[in-house]
């Protein structure tokens, strides 16, 4: 393999940067989420191409989970061998979040929000992804069953640690998010974001009043599935693709694409083609327009999608 050397201009275009609510961090206004195509179906070295050609256009920060893959945990195993061999070089320029919450390993303590999961799922994350410390730890979703202050004060001692800098909340109701907050503020703990889905098709977190909420709290905001799964490209506007997210029927059901969301999609198109972008393009900038959001984390299969998204946000 040849040896990689990031590109001189990565950092060119300092209008790509947002600040993550009043810290101190800046996230590029496109991340890329290792969700779906870093699985031992997808071929390594287009994924090492993938992660490379990110850096190169000044994409800092990759999101994972403990149970990316398919299967769990393949995703941060891939990422540990590429950032172990040609990253390892940039690990400071790098923003590494990884999350803990849904099922992992089998018994009762791998899933949910226990201290004794998310330190063990932590450790593990770390061996994956062969780093020191994750700059960004999640409690992946809301454990109606733990007491909230013991995923809380697992996240304190994670970050006392030192295996993790910062600490961020997903997918956790409106009045247990602000109780978190709180929680960890007393602690001198900063949560420095909340990640949750808002797109085209999707606003339930702005009606929900979250969006807002993390906002005035200063958290920054960070979107996942932006382009709802890719539903919001052109990949569906005329059937269902042969190599499509929605051809396994999982995360993204076939059932979804009625008539009426077509009709819907293909409106959209016709508007971002009026205004000379792309649909993705459209949805993700639509995402960045809303004041409290920090950065819209897309999932790409190749290098091709993620050159048409990042036109959202650079010229
Ligand atoms: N916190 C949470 O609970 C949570 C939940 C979900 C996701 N996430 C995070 O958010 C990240 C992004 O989620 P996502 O993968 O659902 O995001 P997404 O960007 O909405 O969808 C990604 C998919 O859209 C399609 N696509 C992307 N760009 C395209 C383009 N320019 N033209 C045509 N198709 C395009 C691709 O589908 P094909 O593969 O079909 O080509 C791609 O796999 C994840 O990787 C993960 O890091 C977090």
């Amino acid at each position: 393999m040849e040896k990689y050397i990031a590109n001189e201009k990565r950092y060119a275009d300092t209008d790509f940067l947002q600040r993550c609510g009043e810290s101190g961090i800046l996230l590029p206004k496109v991340s890329l989420g290792l969700w779906q195509n870093f699985g031992d179906a997808a071929d390594f070295e287009e994924n090492r191409a993938l992660l490379h050609y990110a850096f190169d256009q000044g994409i800092t920060h990759f999101d994972l989970a403990n149970n990316y893959g398919p299967p769990p945990g393949c995703a941060e195993e891939r990422f540990g061998r590429i950032i172990s061999s040609s990253l390892a070089p940039y690990r400071d320029e790098l923003f590494v979040s990884t999350k803990a919450g849904y099922e992992m390993w089998a018994g009762p303590y791998g899933n949910w929000g226990s201290r004794k999961s998310l330190m063990a799922s932590l450790d593990q994350s770390l061996r994956r992804m062969q780093l020191d410390y994750v700059d960004l730890f999640y409690t992946h979703r809301y454990d109606p069953l733990t007491p909230l202050d013991e995923t809380l004060q697992a996240l304190v001692d994670i970050v006392r640690s030192g295996k993790a800098l910062y600490v961020g909340i997903s997918r956790w109701p409106l009045e247990a998010t602000l109780y978190g907050i709180e929680y960890l503020r007393q602690r001198d703990v900063r949560c420095l974001c909340y990640q949750g889905r808002l797109n085209m098709l999707d606003q339930e977190v702005v009606e929900s009043g979250i969006l807002e909420a993390v906002r005035r709290e200063g958290l920054g905001f960070v979107s996942f599935s932006p382009l709802a799964q890719g539903l919001l490209t052109d990949k569906y506007l005329h059937g269902i693709p042969e190599v499509s997210r929605m051809q396994r029927d999982a995360s993204l059901r076939k059932s979804l694409l009625t008539p009426e969301l077509i009709a819907q999609l293909t409106s959209l198109n016709q508007q971002a083609q009026k205004e000379g972008k792309t649909l993705a393009q459209m949805a993700l900038r639509w995402v960045l327009d809303h004041e409290g959001v920090t950065s819209v984390i897309v999932g790409a299969r190749n290098k091709a999608q993620l050159a048409d998204s990042l036109g959202c946000a650079k010229g």
